[in-house]
């Protein structure tokens, strides 16, 4: 009944929007607080300003509907957008016409462009890395190394593929300071989160063990399993810096129950790291020559998760020189 009214008020899609997915979510038989009176149409807050003069002007019952219409959807927890959109007049959803002309709420644009940036907040990805894209990463400067591309393609595949053809696997990049391997792995991260609709994770390696260490304090209100917890559930976690941390058996431990439950619960994880994916040097080379060497991945998390690393990942190898020197300097002169 009210459903005509609404069509005949061609200024207000929002409201046409908001009055088909109430009646075709609605629960059967479920009674709901009622208002009696609608309140001031300040409310509800998230009402755009645009839609919020519209409605000014429109008939009472019209009001009333579009009040009490926001507040169920808000007690059936169908979130209502806050900013003003051209398309849908602030309410996150418009209305199509199907084929066989019935007419349905489809989520607006605007309101998808929403729940990924949401999405990528939640991934929790630090401030110096958000410019990171796949589609910002060059591979053209001059001199720059040809398993750059190699690497950038294979992210882009990665992307593609996920989740059915990479099947839980993730990817192991290595490679020397500022080759550029933290920026692929977020912007794969922002890849699969945006295109993809995939839960994401950022965590640096050190900050992480100190937080599971931290959690053993006792005036720190937190447990470990709490910190693990979204470690764990994420569907594609960036484990970046990997080894970075002083080897040690607890952390040994600690890397190997992470990196364990993920491949077992078959969740990707996308892995950074500056050591090269080698074993540890053999226990026979004098300790004197081994003070010198450089150190392996496989000194850094043991062998055995080295190893259980290369089952759980393709293995990128990012070779160049650093790019925050070369051409990030140079682009200043
Ligand atoms: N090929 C590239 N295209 C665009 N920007 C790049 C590229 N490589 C690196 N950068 C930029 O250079 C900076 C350093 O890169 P990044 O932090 O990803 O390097 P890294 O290999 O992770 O270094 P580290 O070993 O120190 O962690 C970042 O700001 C990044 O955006
Ligand atoms: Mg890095
Ligand atoms: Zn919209």
């Amino acid at each position: 009944m009210f459903l005509s009214r609404c069509e005949l008020e061609p200024r207000l899609p929002g409201l046409q929007a908001l009055v088909l997915v109430y009646h075709q979510r609605r629960p059967q038989n479920r009674s709901h607080r009622t208002p009696t009176h609608p309140p001031s149409l300040a409310q509800p807050a998230q009402v755009s300003h645009s839609l919020r003069s519209v409605l000014t002007d429109a008939p009472r019952p019209t009001r009333l509907r579009y009040w009490n219409l926001t507040h169920k959807l808000r007690e059936e927890k169908i979130p209502m957008p806050e900013t003003l959109c051209p398309i849908c007049e602030g309410a996150g959803l418009r209305v199509v016409e199907r084929a066989d002309g019935t007419r349905a709420a489809q989520p607006c644009p605007c309101r998808i462009a929403r729940r990924s940036s949401r999405m990528i907040e939640q991934a929790r990805i630090p401030q110096r890395y958000a410019h990171c894209t796949l589609d910002e990463y060059v591979t053209n400067f001059a001199g720059a190394n040809r398993s750059l591309a190699t690497a950038l393609v294979q992210a882009r595949n990665f992307v593609r593929a996920y989740p059915f053809e990479t099947n839980g696997n993730g990817l192991l990049l290595t490679g020397s300071i500022g080759v550029g391997k933290t920026h692929l792995a977020v912007g794969m991260l922002q890849a699969l989160v945006a295109d993809r609709g995939a839960k994401g994770l950022f965590f640096d390696y050190r900050d992480l063990l100190k937080q599971v260490q931290n959690s053993y304090n006792r005036n720190v209100d937190v447990t470990e399993l709490e910190i693990l917890a979204p470690v764990f559930e994420a569907e594609v976690l960036v484990l970046d810096e990997l080894g970075a941390s002083k080897p040690t058996d607890w952390v040994w431990d600690t890397v190997a129950h992470i990196l364990n439950t993920r491949y077992n619960d078959r969740r990707t994880t996308i892995i950074t790291t500056n050591y090269a994916n080698l074993a540890p040097l053999a226990a026979d080379q004098s300790s004197a020559r081994s003070s010198v060497r450089e150190e392996t991945l496989g000194d850094r998390i043991g062998e055995r998760m080295r190893s259980r690393l290369q089952e759980m990942c393709v293995v990128v190898e990012m070779t160049g020189e650093d790019f925050r020197q070369k051409v990030k300097r140079a682009s200043f002169a």
